[in-house]
């Protein structure tokens, strides 16, 4: 798909990987729809964008989610690309996780992301095609003995149901033309490890295979431009693969 006048619709665009992203995709030409729950931020941010709008959205609340997408369909009169970035951590071993918590990680990494899903995708088939990208993460591709030190494995099962839903999305959608697909970031320099809801994380800050929001951003625009199924980034794969 090339980037360049397509609706793009992004998740999570206050911060982080989402931040970057917005700016990659705004250079490369792509009208933007930019969601978080931070208004203020999304203002400025879509302020200094050259075609940008901000829909402050709380993603746990099903109602908010699915005006999100209506105020992108009504703004521009199409969706051509959805991120699902918008994500938040936990770092604590199963025993000792408050369930409120893993409730609240769950609702944000994967129920928003089936609802968000699920707006968009009328409108995708109606235009003729769409794409959605999902972003994951490398810890749901860790063999289960390294949750053990990293305490992540509550996280890493959100992002288990996120992969299998983006996975057979996937496939059940392929005949309307919307293509689905995950991207693994590893360990990012973010805001992410600041606010976990729940523990502090053991990751390796300092380690030589942290990477720059703006690399990932880099490897959501390849999933898009190439319709992959699946992403990761450089290190990522080195760690898992090599
Ligand atoms: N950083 C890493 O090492 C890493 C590694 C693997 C995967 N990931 C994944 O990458 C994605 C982006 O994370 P990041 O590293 O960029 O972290 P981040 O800097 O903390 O950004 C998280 C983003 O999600 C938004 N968000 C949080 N709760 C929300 C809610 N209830 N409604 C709407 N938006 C909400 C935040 O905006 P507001 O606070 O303004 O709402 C922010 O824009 C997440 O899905 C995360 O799981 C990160």
């Amino acid at each position: 798909m090339e980037i360049a006048g397509k609706v793009v619709l992004i998740t999570g665009a206050s911060s982080g990987i989402g931040l970057a992203t917005a700016r990659l995709f705004a250079q490369k030409g792509a009208r933007l729809a930019l969601a978080a729950r931070s208004a203020e931020k999304l203002a400025q941010l879509a302020s200094e964008l050259p075609e940008a709008i901000a829909v402050p959205t709380d993603m746990r609340d099903e109602a908010a989610v699915r005006r999100m997408v209506a105020q992108t369909q009504e703004h521009y009169q199409r969706i051509d690309v959805l991120i699902n970035n918008a994500g938040q951590g936990l770092a604590v071993p199963i025993e000792q996780a408050n369930i409120e918590a893993y409730r609240s990680i769950f609702e944000l990494n994967v129920v928003s992301v089936l609802v968000a899903m699920q707006a968009v995708i009328p409108i995708m088939r109606t235009q003729g095609g769409g794409m959605i990208v999902n972003i994951s993460s490398g810890t749901s591709k860790l063999p289960p003995e390294r949750y053990k030190t990293s305490a992540v494995g509550l996280y890493a099962s959100t992002k288990y149901a996120l992969n299998a839903i983006t996975l057979i999305g996937r496939e059940e959608l392929a005949a309307d033309n919307i293509s689905l697909g995950v991207v693994y970031p590893g360990v990012t320099a973010t805001d992410f490890y600041t606010s976990l809801a729940q523990g502090r994380p053991s990751a390796p800050a300092g380690s030589t295979s942290v990477d720059s929001a703006e690399s990932v951003a880099e490897k959501i625009l390849e999933a898009v431009e190439t319709q992959a199924a699946e992403v990761y980034t450089d290190n990522l794969k080195k760690a898992l693969f090599s």
